[in-house]
């Protein structure tokens, strides 16, 4: 009887430490996730268009844009931006965008604040 209880604990403990050795194995993992966000090469072509495309445009382009907010071209995404920044930082006293959708990745939400900080080139 007490033989098979030190056997219960030593298992027990055995596996605790099979456990939190996968619980830091994830938590380096999700480390280095937050650490790959290249923002060394942020262009509006390459970087900000793409973003707003996959987000936005199906909403915001066309021939009637929603809230006439129009996110597709390069002058009218420069000509909205300090809304569009509170809305997809999803700040108080702006829509939360993209509307019904989820909140854009922090890296995401980085490089348009690197490109911001650039001074919004149309490069
Ligand atoms: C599914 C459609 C849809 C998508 C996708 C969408 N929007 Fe909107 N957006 C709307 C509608 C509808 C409104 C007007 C109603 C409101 O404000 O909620 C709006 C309003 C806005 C406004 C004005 C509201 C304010 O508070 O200033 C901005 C700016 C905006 N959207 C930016 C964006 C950006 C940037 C994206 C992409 C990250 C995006 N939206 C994605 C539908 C959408």
């Amino acid at each position: 009887m007490k033989t098979g209880l030190k056997t219960i604990l030593i298992s027990a403990f055995a596996l605790t430490l099979t456990l939190s050795g996968c619980y830091y194995d994830n938590e380096d993992d999700l480390y280095l996730g937050g650490n790959t966000c290249d923002t060394s090469n942020v262009t509006y072509a390459t970087t900000i268009a793409p973003i707003f495309t996959a987000y936005c445009n199906s909403c915001h382009g066309g021939a009637a844009p929603s809230a006439s907010i129009m996110t597709d071209s390069y002058e009218n995404v420069v000509a909205n931006m300090s809304r569009i920044r509170g809305c997809i930082n999803q700040e108080s006293g702006y829509s939360p965008m993209p509307k019904n959708g989820n909140k854009l990745s922090t890296c995401e939400l980085t490089k348009v604040d690197v490109w911001i900080r650039q001074g919004m080139p149309n490069n």
